[in-house]
C-alpha cells in the first residue's frame, strides 16, 4: 500500500500486418474499440493510480473522446508517440508525474488481460525492481541462420518463456534503462532493463493474453473474449 503506479500505454503503432482500415487500438473487437479492453482492467483495479496513452498525433482526439465515451476517469495523458515501440514509451515515461514509484507498459494490442493476472503482477513489483508477465513457451524452438535457414540449434525448451506484457518498473530503473538504450532494437521494455543487470522477475500468467497482430489473431481474440470466464 502507499505506492504509486502509472500505467504507460503504447497505442502509437501502425498496424501494418493486421491490414485494417482504421488505426489498430481502435478496431472494434466484441463491439468495443480494441484498446478500450484493457483500458477498463486498469481502471477498475483499486491500485492502478492514473493511465498515460501514447498514440499516432492524428488520433489524441479521437483517444480522448473514447476515454471520455466508456468512462475511462483514469487516463490523465494522451500523448504523440514516436517512431518505434521503445520511443513511444520513453515519450510515455517523460509524462510519467515526479512523485510515482512504479510504471505499468502494456501493450494496447493485448485487450485480453486479466484483472487477476494484473493484480498478482502488481503484487509482486512490491517485492521486485521488474516484473514481466510471461508464459511457457508452448513449441520447439529452432535457432537458424537466417541467410539459408539452415537449424543452427534447439532451444532447450524447459528454460524458455515468452514475454508478454504487463511489465511493472520501479520508475527510476526504467526511465535509466531507456535512458541508457543498451540494446538497438528492443522489442520489449525488461530487455533494456536486462542490460542494465537489473533481475527481471517472471510471474507466470495466462495464453490468452494474446497480442493483437493479425486477422487471425483479431478473430482468435474475439472467440476468447467471448469464451472469458468459461475457460479453466
Ligand atoms: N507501438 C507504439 N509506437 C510505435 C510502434 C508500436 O506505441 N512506434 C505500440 C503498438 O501500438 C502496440 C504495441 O506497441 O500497442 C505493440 O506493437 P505491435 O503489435 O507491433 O503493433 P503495431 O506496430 O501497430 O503493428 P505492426 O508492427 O504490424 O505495424
Ligand atoms: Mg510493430
Amino acid at each position: 500500500m502507499g505506492i504509486k503506479i502509472q500505467v504507460i500505454i503504447p497505442a502509437a503503432g501502425s498496424g501494418t500486418r493486421l491490414k485494417a482500415s482504421v488505426a489498430k487500438p481502435l478496431v472494434l473487437l466484441a463491439g468495443k474499440p480494441l484498446v478500450v479492453h484493457s483500458l477498463e482492467v486498469f481502471q477498475k483495479s483499486p491500485v492502478i493510480h492514473s493511465i498515460i496513452v501514447v498514440t499516432r498525433r492524428g488520433l489524441i482526439g479521437r483517444f480522448q473522446a473514447l476515454a471520455k465515451r466508456f468512462r475511462i476517469s483514469k487516463v490523465v495523458k494522451i500523448l504523440a508517440g514516436g517512431a518505434t515501440r521503445s520511443d513511444s514509451v520513453y515519450e510515455g515515461l517523460k509524462a510519467v508525474d515526479a512523485d510515482t514509484d512504479v510504471v505499468a507498459v502494456h501493450d494496447a494490442a493485448r485487450p485480453l488481460l486479466s484483472a487477476e493476472v494484473l493484480s498478482r503482477a502488481l503484487q509482486l513489483c512490491r517485492k521486485e525492481p521488474a516484473v514481466i508477465v510471461a508464459v511457457p513457451v508452448k513449441s520447439t524452438v529452432k535457432k537458424a541462420d537466417p541467410k539459408n535457414l539452415h537449424v543452427l540449434e534447439t532451444l532447450p525448451r524447459d528454460v524458455l518463456w515468452e514475454a508478454q506484457t504487463p511489465q511493472i518498473f520501479r520508475k527510476d530503473i526504467l526511465f535509466r534503462a531507456h535512458q541508457a538504450r543498451l540494446c538497438c532494437e528492443p522489442t520489449d521494455d525488461a530487455v533494456l532493463v536486462e542490460k542494465m543487470g537489473v533481475r527481471v522477475k517472471i510471474l507466470k500468467g495466462d495464453d490468452r493474453n494474446i497480442k493483437v497482430t493479425t486477422r487471425t489473431d483479431l478473430a482468435v481474440a474475439e472467440v476468447l473474449l467471448k469464451l472469458k470466464g468459461k475457460l479453466r
